[in-house]
C-alpha cells in the first residue's frame, strides 16, 4: 500500500508542479513506483513538465466517468518506466468532479504504486479540497518570501488531518538570504509551522528542462535536480541529511 501525498501551497507560481514533476521522477529513478496525478483541473501542465503531453490522451475525469480504464489513462516514458502520470481534464473545473469518486480513485492508485503525488491547484477552495481530501499525507511548497509564506501557513492550517505534513522551501538563493532580501529557512519553517522536508535552490535548469519537456532528473543531477533526489531519498525513509551548505543558509541571520 503506497502513500498518497497532496502537494499544495495556497499561492500559485511557487513551484508545486515543478516539485511534483521533479520529485516523482527522482522517486521513480531511485526505484519507487510512482504515480503523479495532475490535480489542476482546467489548468493542467504536469504533462508538459514530464514530456507526456502527446501520450496523455485520457484524464482522471475520463476514468471517473467510465470513458477510459485507469490502465489506459496512466501514461509513462520509456526512460523512467516506474513513473506514471494521470492527467487532469483540460476543460472540466474542479467543482464538476465528485470528491468521493476522486478519493476512491486515488485510493486505488495507492494499491498500484509506492507513492501517489497529487499536484494541487493554487488557492484553498474547491480544487484544493478535492486534492487534499483524497490524500493522507501532504507537502506544502513555499518560496522564502513573505506572501508565499503567509499563504503556505493558511494552507498548512487546513492540513491538520494529514500525516505526514512537511515543508519544501523552493527557489532558495543564499545571496538573497545573506542580504536579508529573502527569509531564511528557520524563519520559513516558523512562519508556516511545519517540519522541513527539503530545500530546493533557484536553478535555471528547472524551467529549461520544462521548456524541453524533459524531467529534471534526466537533464541535471546538480542544483535543484540533486536537491529533489535528496528529498526523494528522505521520503523513501533513507538517511539523507540536508547538505552542510544548506544548513548554513538555515542559520543565516
Ligand atoms: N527551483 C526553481 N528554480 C528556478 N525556477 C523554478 C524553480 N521552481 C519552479 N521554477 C519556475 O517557477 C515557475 C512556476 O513554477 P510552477 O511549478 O508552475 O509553480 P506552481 O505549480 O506552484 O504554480 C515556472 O516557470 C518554473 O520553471
Ligand atoms: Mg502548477
Amino acid at each position: 500500500m503506497g502513500l498518497s501525498i497532496v502537494v499544495a501551497s495556497g499561492k500559485g507560481g511557487v513551484g508545486k508542479t515543478s516539485v511534483v514533476a521533479g520529485l516523482a521522477s527522482c522517486l521513480a529513478a531511485l526505484g519507487s513506483k510512482t504515480i503523479c496525478v495532475d490535480g489542476d483541473a482546467g489548468l493542467r501542465n504536469l504533462d508538459l513538465a514530464l514530456g507526456l503531453q502527446e501520450q496523455a490522451v485520457f484524464d482522471f475525469n475520463d476514468v471517473l466517468l467510465g470513458r477510459a480504464a485507469l490502465r489506459d489513462a496512466l501514461v509513462s516514458r520509456s526512460d523512467i518506466p516506474r513513473l506514471q502520470l494521470l492527467a487532469a481534464p483540460a476543460h472540466t473545473p474542479a467543482s464538476a468532479i465528485d470528491p468521493t469518486a476522486f478519493a476512491a480513485l486515488i485510493g486505488t492508485m495507492t494499491e498500484l504504486a509506492d507513492f501517489v503525488l497529487v499536484d494541487c491547484t493554487a488557492g484553498l477552495d474547491t480544487g484544493f479540497a478535492l486534492a487534499a481530501s483524497a490524500c493522507t499525507g501532504a507537502i506544502v511548497v513555499t518560496t522564502p518570501n513573505q506572501m508565499a509564506l503567509r499563504d503556505s501557513a493558511r494552507c498548512a492550517e487546513r492540513l491538520t488531518n494529514h500525516s505526514p505534513v512537511k515543508l519544501i522551501v523552493n527557489r532558495v538563493q543564499p545571496r538573497l538570504i545573506r542580504l536579508r532580501h529573502a527569509y531564511n529557512i528557520d524563519e520559513a519553517m516558523d512562519t508556516v509551522g511545519l517540519p522541513l522536508l527539503g530545500i530546493v535552490p533557484e536553478d535555471e535548469m528547472v524551467s529549461a528542462a520544462q521548456n524541453h519537456n524533459i524531467p529534471l532528473v534526466l537533464a541535471s543531477q546538480k542544483g535543484a535536480g540533486s536537491a529533489l533526489c535528496n528529498i526523494a531519498e528522505r521520503l523513501m525513509g533513507r538517511e539523507c541529511p540536508i547538505p552542510r551548505r544548506f544548513r548554513e543558509w538555515k542559520v543565516e541571520g
